[in-house]
């Protein structure tokens, strides 16, 4: 008998596909209910360290092992009072399209067919809204990592174009710059780009955590004197440790002047262009030539979903274009164009991201969404307002977004080395316990908790339970700790 991967019997499938459908919506809609994380179980690091699988299991069997030692156990990032990192949460409706998505399963590269019209559809609501125009470079990537290294290639590219065909090898260093706040990314990028990570300037920010433009403006001066070559400046629309957005549109003017290019990774601030109260913050992002950003953070959206828009089409397919016989258009069929999206980016096969965008953007619509982002905000500012009028807390950093930095501070403690150590516990103990999962940093060398909103499901008494929390558990770690 010939074999294929299909179910013997579809009825059977079919109730058990229902039922995983009703353990998932029911999972979700009781996260409030139990614990943001727990510690994996011994058991479920002994099931999910079995040998090769050579012979069949009962789907029902492979799924009661998911139910058990799986589902119970993820980082966490669904729940309402998760606030670790920068993480997005999923939407009900956004795990409904990755189901529909994953059924179809097209090859989303190009071709003439309407996963590809659906991602040109999104692509163009998102040029729009981010205010770029309607004829540049627009992908879906898998995260803010992928879009922001695109933007810098195209960059690389476009200043160098013989650095496709001849390498990095030889002429001049070429050099980025970005405020000291700007998430690693970049060292990443660099390197995978051939630049080194030094090739990356940190320039010191001003008190407020922008970037200083005299300073940059120096450090682009001294490498040119050093007969480098400046190649692109990076802008911040949220820091990872702030959410500080810096000057957007005298970086423009800048890299304007200078003949640089300006790149902006909004990685999760950019979607304040969703918000009618706070899109203004990000003036000059739209004369940026490239940027990125994630739908998986502040877009709520499931993971992998990033962003890339580069503002002249031509420059990102420069970069990215190959020819392959067996990819050759044929003017009808299939595929009577090149593979458009395949073009814009490093990935041949691509899934099929933009269901996701399109069914969550139409069903919530913007404003909606812009309405929960701007609710974001304003429960990161009452944090800042609980730290700020009591004494046992203190604020660590500028905080004028949705990220806030802060310790817990015993009366008259000034010992660096203790404030640690109640902070970590402080964090170990609100994590294991299950009731917050915030995550931490260093501030000017001082360890913070960090609290970053990115979550549709938290509401204002959650940031108060919070705040609570680290109270309760500092005034007793306090004790413990000398
Ligand atoms: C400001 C910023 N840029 C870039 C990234 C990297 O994005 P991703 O994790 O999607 O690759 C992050 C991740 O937190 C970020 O906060």
């Amino acid at each position: 008998m010939k074999e294929t991967l299909d179910p013997t019997d579809w009825e059977d499938f079919r109730a058990l596909g229902r039922r995983m459908l009703d353990d998932l919506i029911e999972h979700m809609a009781g996260l409030r209910e139990g614990p943001v994380w727990q510690p994996t179980s011994a058991q479920a690091k002994a099931a999910l360290s079995r040998p090769v699988p050579w012979d069949p299991t009962p789907l029902a069997s492979v799924y009661q092992d998911f139910l058990t030692h799986v589902l119970p156990f993820p980082t966490g990032n669904a729940h309402p009072r998760f606030f670790g990192w920068v993480m997005g949460n999923g939407t009900a409706e956004g795990m409904l399209a990755d189901l529909l998505a994953s059924g179809m399963n097209p090859h989303v590269g190009g071709y003439d067919q309407s996963a590809t019209l659906v991602e040109r559809q999104v692509l163009a609501w998102l040029r729009e809204i981010m205010g770029y125009p309607a004829d540049s470079g627009a992908l879906l990537v898998s995260g803010g990592t992928m879009a922001n290294l695109i933007g810098v290639m195209v960059a690389r590219n476009s200043a160098n174009p013989q650095i496709r065909d001849e390498g990095v090898l030889g002429g001049r260093r070429l050099r980025v710059y970005g405020s000291v706040e700007t998430h690693s990314w970049i060292e990443k990028s660099a390197d995978l780009l051939g630049l080194g990570r030094s090739a990356m300037r940190r320039v010191a920010v001003d008190e407020r955590g922008r970037i200083d433009l005299r300073a940059l403006a120096s450090a682009v001066a001294a490498d040119r004197a050093a007969g480098e070559q400046p190649l692109c400046v990076i802008g911040n629309a949220g820091t990872v440790d702030g959410g500080v957005i810096d000057d957007l549109w005298a970086l423009a003017d800048f890299c304007a002047d200078q003949g640089l290019w300006f790149h902006v990774d909004g990685a999760f601030g950019a979607v304040l262009t969703f918000s009618r109260i706070h899109r203004e913050r990000l003036r000059g992002l739209e004369r940026s030539d490239s940027m990125a950003f994630d739908l998986h953070k502040w877009g709520y959206l499931q993971y992998e979903l990033g962003c890339v828009l580069v503002r002249d089409q031509n420059k990102q397919r420069a970069t990215f274009v190959t020819d392959a016989s067996y990819l050759e258009p044929l003017g009808r069929g299939i595929q009577p164009d090149a593979l458009e999206f395949s073009a814009l980016g490093p990935q041949l096969s691509r899934g099929f991201r933009a269901l996701r965008v399109w069914i969550a953007l139409r069903h919530h619509g913007i404003d909606k969404i812009g309405r929960v982002i701007d609710g974001n905000v304003e429960q990161a500012q009452r944090l800042v307002e609980r730290i700020v009028a009591d004494p046992r807390l203190e604020l660590l950093g500028p905080a004028p977004l949705n990220v806030v930095c802060f310790r817990y501070r015993p009366p008259a403690c000034s010992d660096e080395r203790r404030l640690k150590a109640i902070n970590r516990e402080i964090l170990l103990q609100l994590q294991e316990s299950g009731e917050a999962v915030p995550s931490s940093t260093q501030r000017e060398g001082r360890f913070a908790l960090r609290v970053a909103i990115t979550n549709h499901r938290t509401r204002l008494s959650d940031i108060d339970r919070l705040a609570d929390a680290v109270l309760k558990l500092g005034a007793r770690i306090a004790d413990q700790i000398s």
